[in-house]
């Protein structure tokens, strides 16, 4: 295991657990967004695209099983809605995977979809925060 990330406060949900695993999703998403802030011209930089890609969505489908076994041990009201969310981002990165390893294919240069990397931040702000009021019993 590399160094373990500590979660930014501002990312902070108030639920340990869960916030050490945003904390780690947050770093992948971080490197995938500062490899792929360029248009990506170079086999190299596709390839190191794509396979940042593959390790942040590894771990989104990891932290999002489990966030969702966490919520149903809370008998989350909205479980439903948040895993229905939860599968959109999933597709989203999955896409963008596939649409990586096609522009390498074809050669033409990468535009990455970058607002990918701001709606999973996003999820953590909104969704994710709603979900913790509900179990810490905050309004
Ligand atoms: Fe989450
Ligand atoms: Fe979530």
């Amino acid at each position: 295991m590399p160094n373990t990330p500590i979660i930014d406060p501002k990312y902070s949900i108030g639920i340990d657990a869960m916030d050490a695993q945003h904390a780690r999703w947050i770093q992948l998403i971080e490197e995938f967004r500062s490899i792929g802030s360029d248009h990506l011209l170079e086999e190299a930089g596709f390839n190191s695209a794509a396979h940042a890609l593959e390790e942040l969505l590894k771990y989104t489908k990891t932290h999002f099983a489990s966030e969702e076994q966490y919520l149903a041990s809370h008998h989350y009201p909205d479980l439903e809605a948040h895993k229905l969310r939860h599968r959109e981002l999933e597709a989203v990165v999955a896409k963008l995977l596939d649409e990586t390893h096609e522009h390498k294919v074809k050669g033409a240069p990468l535009k990455l979809n970058l607002f990918v990397t701001i709606w999973l931040l996003e999820h953590i702000m909104g969704e994710d925060n709603q979900y913790a009021r509900f179990i810490l019993g905050k309004p």
